[in-house]
């Protein structure tokens, strides 16, 4: 079980994850959401967020049983969010992900010790096997980031998706909690 509590990456700068609720939904965040740069490489992209749709979000992910959606805090500040979710308990299995919306915090390492530190949660808490995560084959960063936290590759779903006036590939990616 997960309670409500923020669970601490690193005291030192005060990172940590909490579960979302509609108190964090600040206008900040849903700038984030309405960003191109930022959702371009996610299914966000395709839709206009507002106030609304994105209490109604945080608030059927809180209420979920198969979903965890933390915000990432870092330095006092909401910088972004990662899923663990859909679970399927029957299966042990999870899938994750991840968006870190505050551009001036990319490329410091931020969302690999959050992945890092989420599979340990995923593992210790739930007792989950198994992760996978999707990433378009041209999300560089995302693909590192998953790599350099042991994910294996394990499938190319290829010319599913229509990115900016071409049909590229989806990129599915696992790692193995519990041997
Ligand atoms: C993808 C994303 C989560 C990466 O977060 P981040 O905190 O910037 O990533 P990290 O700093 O942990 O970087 C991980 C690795 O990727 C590399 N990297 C970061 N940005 C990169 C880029 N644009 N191109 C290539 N590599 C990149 C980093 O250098 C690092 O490798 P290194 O330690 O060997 O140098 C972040 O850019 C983001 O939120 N993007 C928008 C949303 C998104 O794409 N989400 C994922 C959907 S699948």
């Amino acid at each position: 079980m997960i309670n409500n509590e923020k669970l601490f990456i690193s005291n030192e700068d005060n990172f940590y994850l909490k579960q979302l609720s509609k108190i964090d939904v600040t206008q900040n965040y849903i700038n984030w959401l309405n960003d191109y740069e930022v959702v371009k490489y996610t299914e966000q992209r395709h839709l206009k967020h507002s106030y609304d749709s994105v209490c109604q979000f945080v608030e059927q992910k809180l209420f979920s049983k198969e979903n965890y959606l933390f915000g990432i805090y870092y330095d006092k500040k909401h910088i972004g969010n990662v899923k663990l979710g859909p679970i399927s308990f029957s299966n042990k299995k999870s899938e994750i992900s991840y968006i870190i919306g505050e551009k001036k915090y990319w490329g410091k390492g931020l969302a690999t010790q959050t992945i890092n530190f989420l599979s340990q949660i995923a593992k210790d808490k739930l007792n989950i096997v198994k992760l996978l995560a999707g990433t378009y084959d041209c999300n560089l960063a995302s693909i590192n980031v998953l790599k350099k936290n042991g994910f294996k590759l394990e499938g190319r779903i290829t010319k599913s998706v229509y990115f900016e006036k071409k049909q590229i590939d989806n990129l599915v990616f696992g790692k193995v909690l519990i041997d």
